[in-house]
């Protein structure tokens, strides 16, 4: 179930200078990196996302601090609390997503299939319902 959500983790380099952590399109993520944004200045009781996409894969870190994705199918809701750098939280399309509980100075980055395009974007969630029934 939900096999259109799952984390991946990222490889690391550590030596006493620290911790070095890369990703590959089409390796290590399973698309060609076409946009990257981040998300930051989030104050802690902000809400974010709220939408599904029509086409748009994406893989979400937290660089920084902690926040929870809350994810939907349509059919299943999951949780997940990102807070490791090198652990991703890949979404493929057609999946509602929320975000919240952003710890101070929490730091988002995204890394996407396709660069923005507002009608890919499904922001009414009895839409998104009627859209993942069968
Ligand atoms: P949105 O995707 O709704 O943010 P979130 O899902 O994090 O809550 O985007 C918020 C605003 O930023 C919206 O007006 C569109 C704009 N935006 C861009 O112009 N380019 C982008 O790559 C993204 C992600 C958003």
């Amino acid at each position: 179930p939900m096999g259109s959500v799952r984390l991946i983790g990222l490889p690391v380099v550590s030596d006493p200078r620290g911790d070095l952590t890369f990703v590959e399109g089409g390796n290590h993520v399973p698309f060609q990196i076409r946009r990257v944004y981040y998300l930051y200045n989030v104050p802690v009781d902000s809400e974010r996302g709220g939408h599904a996409h029509r086409e748009l894969e994406q893989v979400i870190f937290a660089l920084s601090g902690s926040f929870r994705i809350t994810v939907d199918d349509g059919r299943e809701r999951r949780e997940f609390w990102l807070r490791d750098p090198r652990t991703g939280l890949y979404i493929n399309r057609m999946i509602w997503r929320e975000m919240d509980a952003f710890s101070q100075g929490a730091v988002c980055m995204v890394l996407a299939s396709q660069p923005y395009d507002e009608a890919d974007y499904i922001r009414d969630y009895a839409s998104f319902a009627e859209q993942t029934k069968y």
